[in-house]
């Protein structure tokens, strides 16, 4: 982000350091399945990856699964990033600049009891209790890209329902246009809010039909648990076809709204973090390509970077949203 860590230089841990009890899981279960003949090979393929997917889990958080979704786009077949990875390797400001910050900071983080207010332009405003946001649909299970600004990619599969769920249950008013959402800033418990990187609270926006759209997430877990805190516990956004830094975590206030809201990035420098941030190899970062990135985990001395896809591959099921704007202008 504004802050240059280095696109090549950084530090997270490599996906091989899976632990041996749980690789020997894994390959006991491979085993079970082999001895099924040849019909069991390929189930024993897929079972490994399963076997593997649970072995990458910790275990200590609560269980969340949900169903595969079937919201078209909505789960890519690649490789999940270990889950170590994904949860070591942080943008959570609010707890430190560094990647490994978040993971060794947020346990101070409180997530209970959490509220989020709605506000602005909507027929049913008031505050939601994380409870009654859980129960508001079923949980789905989305393997979602995420592509960050800094030239770096995951595969995470979230836990969540679409947002549309919860803002067709608070019913926007007809003039409002935008969704804005406001995170934690709680000094008390997030050590870097009140340092001068950002003027806190976090904040991001969506345009109303962004936010409608049905792969937008509102995310409350990740591999099958909930969300551990460094990864915006108990409740974040997750929208896919845009640069990370639009996933805001931690959100404790959505407010509907007839105007763009300003985003702590775009107030910060607002000629590298505009409003739509719509992942996009063909616009360059001032300070920086976008046209490739590296997939975490996929850091060895001979690994090659990725060509980053047009709106991070979701062009199918988005790229109607941009028709006729000019994606150089309104990056
Ligand atoms: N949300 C808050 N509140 N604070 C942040 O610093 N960083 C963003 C986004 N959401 C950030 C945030 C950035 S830059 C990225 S890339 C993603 O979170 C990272 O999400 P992850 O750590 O779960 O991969």
């Amino acid at each position: 982000m504004l802050i240059k860590t280095g696109r090549d230089g950084f530090n997270h841990s490599l996906s091989s350091e899976i632990t041996p009890h749980a690789v020997y899981r894994q390959r006991r279960e491979i085993m079970r399945l082999m001895a099924g003949g040849a019909a069991g090979a390929a189930l024993a393929s897929w079972a490994g990856r399963q076997a593997l997917a649970q072995a990458q889990r910790p275990g200590k958080l609560a269980a969340l699964p949900g169903a595969k979704s079937a919201v078209p786009g909505a789960v890519t077949m690649e490789k999940f990033t270990d889950y170590k990875d994904a949860t070591s390797y942080n943008n959570f400001y609010e707890f430190g600049t560094d990647k490994a910050d978040p993971a060794k900071n947020a346990h101070t983080l409180k997530t209970a009891p959490w509220t989020v207010e709605i506000e602005g332009l909507v027929r049913k405003p008031g505050k939601y209790a994380l409870e009654d946001l859980l129960k508001l649909s079923a949980q789905e299970e989305r393997v979602y890209r995420l592509r960050c600004v800094e030239g770096w990619s995951m595969v995470i599969p979230w836990v969540g329902y679409s947002l549309s769920k919860l803002v067709e249950k608070v019913e926007p008013a007809g003039n409002a246009k935008f969704v804005e959402f406001v995170t934690l800033a709680d000094p008390k418990t997030m050590p870097f809010v009140g340092s001068r990187v950002l003027d806190w609270p976090y904040v991001e926006g969506l345009r109303l039909d962004e936010a409608m759209h049905p792969l937008t997430l509102l995310a409350f877990g990740m591999y099958g648990e909930v969300l551990p805190n460094q990864n915006g516990a108990p409740v974040r956004l997750v929208v896919p076809w845009k640069y990370g830094f639009k996933s805001a975590k931690s959100l404790v206030k959505i407010r509907f709204t007839d105007r763009e809201p300003r985003t702590a990035w775009n107030k910060a420098a607002a000629n590298e973090y505009g409003f739509y941030s719509n992942v996009n190899p063909n616009v360059d970062h001032p300070r920086w390509s976008q046209a490739t990135e590296r997939r975490i985990g996929e850091d060895g001395l001979f690994a090659k970077k990725r060509k980053t896809l047009m709106f991070n591959g979701y062009e199918a099921q988005v790229g109607q949203l941009y028709a006729g704007l000019d994606l150089t202008k309104n990056y």
